[in-house]
Order: structure tokens, then sequence, then C-alpha cells
């Protein structure tokens, strides 16, 4: 019988696959037959990540691009479809954070600096939108694709001082329904759109929010355990399996949805 997860040679783009998230992902979906394309602005860190995968037998490749370059994702798409063909999944993992765009607990709203919560809205939301729309073209010649946004936590319940993220999730979270509807109404039901909302990761985004330069949690780190069922962080892989069903048929019947990964984290009130 037909396996619904098989991912076979599916064609997959993971922008800010250089991150902490991404990485885990390109390659756990390497090395179980997805080829691979990391779109990140680290060429060193990039190639280093691609020839791991490649070392170990999955099909991976690292290209440069900026997320907020209309001009250089079209050229990564252009590069894609030459060499593979087609493109059959996008996760649009770039994104991060900056010290303006967050409020922290000494200073008040009137610190809030405009041009960094503009960066960060700009990363994170256009960062989703410009991707989107370039690498739905050729999935909607081709009758069906799987689009796979990041959106947080702070989508759901925005959190004390992180005002612009939260702010930028809670629009991906929206862009995600938005789209959802716009490809099934226009372009058929091939085409696919769902977010995943990680819990607390501890990456390079969160890092110094979440913990002390000794590797201990900071208060907010503690309240981020108190406010987990699970009493942890999670583990980058243990994101891997929910996108691999949104990215495979056995989600075939599922778009517009936000998939939280949060070891009960959204479910907890006291
Ligand atoms: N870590 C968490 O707990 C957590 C929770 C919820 C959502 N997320 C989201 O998951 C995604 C992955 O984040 P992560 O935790 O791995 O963080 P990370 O900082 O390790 O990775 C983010 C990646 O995005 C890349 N990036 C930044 N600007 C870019 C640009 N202009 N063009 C291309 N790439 C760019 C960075 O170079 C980096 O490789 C992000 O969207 C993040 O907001 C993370």
């Amino acid at each position: 019988m037909n396996n619904l997860f098989d991912i076979t040679g599916n064609v997959t783009v993971i922008t800010g696959g250089t991150g902490v998230l991404g990485r885990a992902i390109a390659k756990y979906l390497a090395l179980n037959g997805a080829k691979v394309i990391i779109l990140g602005r680290k060429a060193d860190v990039g190639n280093k990540i691609a020839a791991d995968i490649c070392a170990q037998g999955g099909v991976c490749e690292f290209m440069k691009t900026d997320v907020m370059d209309v001009a250089v994702v079209k050229k990564n798409a252009e590069d894609i479809l030459a060499k593979y063909g087609r493109i059959d999944t996008l996760l649009n993992a770039a994104g991060g954070n900056m010290p303006g765009a967050t409020i922290p607990p000494d200073k008040t709203f009137f610190d809030l600096q405009i041009e960094h919560f503009q960066t960060v809205l700009d990363l994170n939301l256009t960062g989703t939108v410009i991707p989107t729309q370039v690498f739905l073209e050729p999935m909607v010649k081709q009758g069906k694709g799987s689009i796979i946004n990041f959106s947080s936590m702070a989508a759901f319940r925005p959190m004390t001082r992180v005002a612009g993220y939260a702010a930028a999730k809670a629009g991906i979270s929206n862009f995600t329904a938005f789209m959802a509807t716009e490809c099934a109404k226009k372009f058929g039901e091939g085409i696919r759109v769902n977010a995943i909302a990680p819990g607390f990761f501890l990456t390079e985004q969160n890092r110094s929010l979440l913990t002390n330069p000794d590797g201990t949690y900071t208060e907010r780190g503690h309240d981020v355990i108190r406010q987990t069922p699970f009493g942890r962080m999670g583990e980058p892989e243990e994101l891997c399996g929910t996108i691999h069903y949104l990215m495979s048929d056995a989600s075939k019947f599922v778009t517009g949805t936000v998939a939280v990964v949060d070891g009960g984290f959204n479910a907890f009130a006291m």
C-alpha cells in the first residue's frame, strides 16, 4: 500500500536553513529521501551543514540568499529549477529578533526603537511573504506543493518584551490562513499552506533572553520551564515529525492550520 509519508525525491527548500532549527530539519529530511536546498546568509556555515548531510548519504546543497530581497530569491528559484526541475516544499524558517524591538523590564513602550521594530516585522513577515510568492509559482505550474511557515507561541498570546517579534508571528499565522484559502480557491487543492508553531527551543535568536553566559536559565528561562507541562525546552529534532507530516500526502486534506509543537506550553493555564 502507498506510504502516505513517502518524501523520496521531494525537492525541499528551507530558508534560514543555517539556523539551529532549520539545520536539524534539513538533515532529517535529506536522510529520509528529500532533496534539500538550504537557503541562508552565511555561506561558510551553510556549505558545512550541506557537506555534513551529503557525507551521511543525503542530497543537500547550500545557496546564499536574503529573504528580504526579491531579486535574490528569484535567482535562487531559477537556479533550483534549472537543477532539480521542480519545487515541492518550501519551509519558511528564516526569522529572528532585535534588541530594539523588545522592551526589557527596566524600560517601557516609549523605548521601543521603531527602526528595529520595522526590521523584525520585515524579516519575519515580509521575509515569509517574498519566498512564498516566488516559490509558489512553480508549485502552481506543477499543480502541487506544500508551504510551511514558522509561527510561534507569541502569535497565540503576545508575551512580555518581544513586541515586534510577536506582532510579526501573529501576522505569519494570519498570512498562513489567508494563503491556504487563496491557493485552494485559485489554484486547487494541490497547493497547501500550513504553519508550525514551535514552543521554546534554545537557539541563537533567544539564547541571551533565556540563558545566562554560564548556561543557567535566566528568570525568563525559568518562567518558560514553569509554563511548559513537560518541564523542559524542546530539542530541534522534535519538530521533524510534524514537518514531515505537513509536507507529505499524509496531510493531503490539511491546509490553513498552525501545528503546535510545544510540550504543552500553549495548553497550560495554571
Ligand atoms: N527557537 C525557538 O524557540 C523558536 C520558537 C518559535 C519559532 N521559531 C522560529 O523558527 C525559525 C528558525 O529559528 P531558529 O530558532 O532556528 O533561529 P536561528 O537564529 O538559529 O535561525 C534563524 C536563521 O534565519 C537566518 N536569517 C536571518 N535573516 C535572514 C535573511 N534576511 N535571509 C535569510 N536568512 C536569514 C539566520 O541566518 C539563521 O540562520 C524562525 O522563524 C524563528 O522565529 C523559533
